[in-house]
């Protein structure tokens, strides 16, 4: 399930404009600043191959990259708080939530919650609409490397994940599969990897 090969291929800014080879491929998605290029950097172990910054709202297009020939990892905009004029996060949101609707050769979006706060209502929310339109969805619990914080609510990151699952649990019958990661000492890699491999099935 390792990644041998892997490159970017474009970036878009509408559905049509994406890859239509129909490889299989998985998006991640999450809040501005959650840590999605990072995710995508530890899985293909390149530091700089999706570019991350400090300031949310880095990431703001639809941006493919191909996996070992066969496959795609899509990095997507965040939604929530950005650096970034309200106008264009409008456009992001857009074009990603139209992304989710029509794109055939989805097989999950991976959606990422900061482990390293106390749960969101943004992220409930966001989950709850990718549940009500049928996208598969896996969770992905970002920056568990991180210690307890009293200006982040004073807890640690499996308590976090643990409120976040049984608010989460109100709104699906069958809870999501989920997995607990970290950009910094690469927790949660092989586990992702193993993960996509099984759902695309090689
Ligand atoms: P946008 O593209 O703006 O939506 O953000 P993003 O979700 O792609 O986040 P990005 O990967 O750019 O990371 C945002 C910040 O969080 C950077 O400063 C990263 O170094 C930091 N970060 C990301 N993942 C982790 C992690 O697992 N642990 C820690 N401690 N910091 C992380
Ligand atoms: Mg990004």
């Amino acid at each position: 399930a390792q990644v041998v090969h892997a490159d970017f291929v474009k970036s878009s800014v509408r559905p049509d404009d994406c890859p239509k080879d129909g490889r299989p491929e998985f998006a991640l998605v999450g809040r501005s600043n959650v840590g999605k290029s990072s995710l995508l950097n530890s899985l293909v172990r390149r530091k700089r191959l999706a570019l991350t910054s400090k300031k949310p709202g880095k990431t703001q297009c639809i941006n493919h990259f191909i996996i070992n020939d066969s496959w795609y990892l899509v990095d997507l905009p965040g939604y929530g708080y950005a650096s970034a004029p309200q106008e264009a996060r409008k456009d992001w949101d857009e074009f990603t939530r139209n992304y989710f609707l029509s794109r055939g050769n989805l097989v999950s979006v991976f959606l990422l919650i900061d482990a390293s706060i106390p749960a969101k209502k943004i992220d409930l929310d966001y989950a709850s609409w990718l549940g009500q339109n049928k996208v598969p969805m896996t969770l992905v619990f970002t920056k568990c490397d991180k210690r307890k914080k009293k200006k982040n609510g004073g807890k640690r990151p499996e308590e976090n994940v643990e409120s976040f699952q049984s608010l989460i649990r109100e709104y699906f019958e069958a809870a999501p599969p989920w997995i607990m990661t970290s950009s910094v000492t690469n927790q949660g890699r092989d586990e992702i990897l193993l993960h996509m491999s099984q759902l695309r099935n090689y």
